[in-house]
Parts: structure tokens; sequence; C-alpha cells
């Protein structure tokens, strides 16, 4: 067999809060016959994989400025700061993040941007899809955040001195990190609610072993494309607001994961909601990032208002960056294989439909012109 044309860096993460690695030993060792891999020094530490463990894979360590000279293809969880060093035609396969300035910059110098989170909702690229794979660690993870700033269990426990109630928890958003977080506080015992305006996620909430809400209002359909929701009237919001406020009342966990794509995320509670709540409640807000389903989410910090906890961690998957950076790895192995011909090398064709997506509308004309 030739030997690869291709070669692969992995660059080690420079966002303070970033944890994890874009990719894993064991998928460089998968990858190897395919591509040459290089990894900048020291890019799995903090998720657990130790340079050796590459070298052991088939990887060369090296530094930064190797990195960027060498690489024909950069893979990063989240684009690096010093990206400038990268060169014209390079393809840096990473999230894009919220940075939209970063587009634009990329596609100015040339540089072919696969923003990860663009990765179509369709069956067959369901083993790339980086959202799912993070979203499902996150729903885990708030739980377990959760848990542990409680003054409560969660499961019902019986002893001489007395029984405790199980603790009550509600998924707001019944998604990938919802439905995940469902399924991880009902292994913990607590009894669990779920709600989302999509129809079809009440039979995946029941399949859980969990009781879908009913607000007490009319909602129009909320399904939209590509399995997301699609936005609510602003009236159609309030209603759902006051409807659901007595529901969240009577809950130890709230965990919201409610997002629509493209749009800030809807306001769920409000200032009144969390006043009614019981003093040492704790909300998990998973739609920090794009604005919070609460009144009072702070990214990344946790806000106290009359003794209910409200937490908006927006990279919880780094609590777990084994894990996270292993599933996340493994989502950018299956695209490296569907993009690297073993004989030919790194090819983007304009007529992919996973290249296209991951490109976007602009940058795709310019790989096309590049091509
Ligand atoms: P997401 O992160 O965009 O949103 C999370 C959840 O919030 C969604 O379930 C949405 O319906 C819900 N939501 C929006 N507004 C709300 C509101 N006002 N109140 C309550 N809930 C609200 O979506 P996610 O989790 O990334 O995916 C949603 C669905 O997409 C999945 O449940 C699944 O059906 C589908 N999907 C399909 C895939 C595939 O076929 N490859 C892969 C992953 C997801």
């Amino acid at each position: 067999m030739s030997e690869p044309t291709t070669t692969i860096a992995v660059l080690a993460e420079r966002e303070p809060r970033e944890r994890r690695a874009a990719m894993v030993p064991s998928d460089v060792h998968l990858l190897k016959s395919k591509a040459r891999f290089i990894v900048e020094r020291g890019a799995g530490a903090t998720a657990g994989f130790s340079d050796q463990a590459y070298v052991d894979a088939g990887a060369e360590i090296v530094d930064l400025t190797a990195v960027f000279a060498k690489a024909d293809v950069v893979l990063a969880v989240r684009p690096a700061h010093d990206s400038a060093a990268l060169h014209p035609g390079t393809v840096l396969i990473s999230l894009a993040g919220r940075n939209s300035d970063m587009a634009s910059e990329f596609e100015a110098r040339g540089i072919v941007h696969l923003a990860l989170e663009r990765m179509p909702r369709i069956t067959r690229a369901q083993s790339m899809d980086v959202l799912s794979s993070q979203a499902s660690v996150a729903g885990y993870a708030a739980v377990m955040q959760a848990a542990c700033m409680l003054d409560v269990i969660l499961p019902m426990m019986t002893a001489a001195a007395g029984t405790i109630k199980p603790a009550k928890m509600i998924a707001l958003g019944a998604g990938v990190a919802g439905l995940q977080a469902i399924a991880t506080a009902r292994r913990l015992g607590a009894v669990v609610y779920g709600f989302d305006v999509r129809g079809a996620a009440r039979e995946q909430v029941e399949s859980l072993s969990a009781k879908f809400v009913f607000p007490e209002i009319k909602l129009s359909s909320a399904e939209g494309a590509g399995g997301y929701a699609s936005d609510q009237s602003e009236n159609e919001q309030a209603a759902l607001r006051d409807a659901l406020s007595p529901i969240l009342s009577g809950m130890q966990i709230v965990v919201t994961s409610a997002q629509i794509p493209g749009r800030p995320a809807p306001l769920l509670i409000d200032d009144a909601t969390i006043a009614s709540m019981g003093s040492g409640t704790v909300i998990i807000d998973l739609a920090a990032e794009s604005g919070g389903n609460t009144s009072r989410t702070v990214a990344d910090e946790i806000v106290v208002v009359g003794g209910v906890q409200i937490a908006g961690p927006t990279n919880l998957p780094s609590l777990v960056a084994t894990d996270a950076s292993r599933l996340f790895s493994g989502n950018v192995r299956a695209l490296l294989d569907h993009l690297i011909d073993s004989e030919a090398g790194l090819r983007l064709r304009p007529d992919d439909e996973v290249t296209n997506a991951l490109l976007g509308v602009r940058a795709a004309a310019l790989a096309s012109a590049a091509a």
C-alpha cells in the first residue's frame, strides 16, 4: 500500500475551560493507514491522553510551529486563537462556536473551515454528529452537577430513622441533552418529568419511564426542519411560561436545554417562577450560551436568587473530558473516513451533502473556486 499523502494535525486547545481533545490515540491508530498524524505536544493531557499514547498509536509529537508548517488538515475542538499562522488551503475541522467574525476571517485568508455544528441531521451523518454526542454527555453531566449542588438526595431511602422521599426533576427541552438528563436522573432514583414543544418528544420521554408534562394551554405545532423545533410567538411563549410555572415550583432539579437553531434561547422561567420555587432548588441551564432559558442565567456562573441556584455552564462535556473526547474523536474519525480516499488523500467534493453543509454556502463557493 502507498504512503498516506495527507498530514493531519491534532492541536492543543487554548480556551481556558476547554479540556477535551479533538482526536484520541485509538482513533489515530484506526486512521493511520489513510493519513500521517502529527500531534501538538500536550494536546491530550487535560483529557487524560499522554503524548506517549499518541506515539504508540503511530503519531509524531511536534511543536506548534511544525503543526502550522506541515499540516494539510488541522483538528481542534474550538478554533485556535493563533490560527493566523494557518497557511491558505489548510482544512480546519472544529466547532465554530458563536464567534461569527471567525468565519469571514477564515474565508478572507483562504482557510477552509469545516464547522462541525453544521453537520446535517441525516441518518448517513449520525456517526459524525458532534452536537449530538456532546449534548448527550452534557445532559448526563448536568444531572451529576445538580446532584452535587443539592442538599437533598435523589433516590427514595428507607432507614430505621425514617423514609426520605425521592427528589423531583424536570427536563424542559427533551432533545438529545434533555433525554440523557432524564435517563440519568431516572437511574439515580429521582421522580422524573419532561416537556418539549415538539409532539414527537412525548413518546421518547415516556420510553424512559418519565412523565410527559402537558401544560394547560394550546400550542401550535413546533416541528421545524431537520428534527429541530420552530420558533413560537411572544404570546405563546408567555402563556407557556405561565402554564409551566406551577409545575416547576414543585421540582428540586430543573434541567433546561430548549433551543431554536439560529435564534436566542426561549425564555421558559421568569423571575416570578423563580420566586415561587423552593429554596435549594437547582436549575442547570444548558442553553446559557444562546442567552439562557431563565431570566437570571449568566453563562459559566452560578447565580443564587432567593435560595434557588441557577447554573449556566457552557462546557459541561469538559467536566468528563476523557469520554467526551472519545465521542468527539469518534465523530471526527467518521468524518475523516468519509473525506479521505486511501489513494488520493483528502477530497472535498462539491457534490457531497456532508461537505457542503459543513462548509456553509459562501465557503463552499471558495472551496470549489480553489479546486
Ligand atoms: P436543540 O438543542 O436545538 O433543542 C433542544 C430541545 O429544545 C429540542 O428538543 C426542542 O424541541 C426543544 N425546545 C425548543 N423550544 C422549546 C420550548 N419553548 N419549550 C420546550 N422545549 C423547547 O435540539 P437537539 O437536542 O439537538 O435535537 C432535537 C431533535 O433532533 C432530537 O430530539 C431528534 O429528534 C433530532 N435529531 C436527529 C438526528 C439525526 O437524525 N441525525 C441527530 C440528533 C437529533
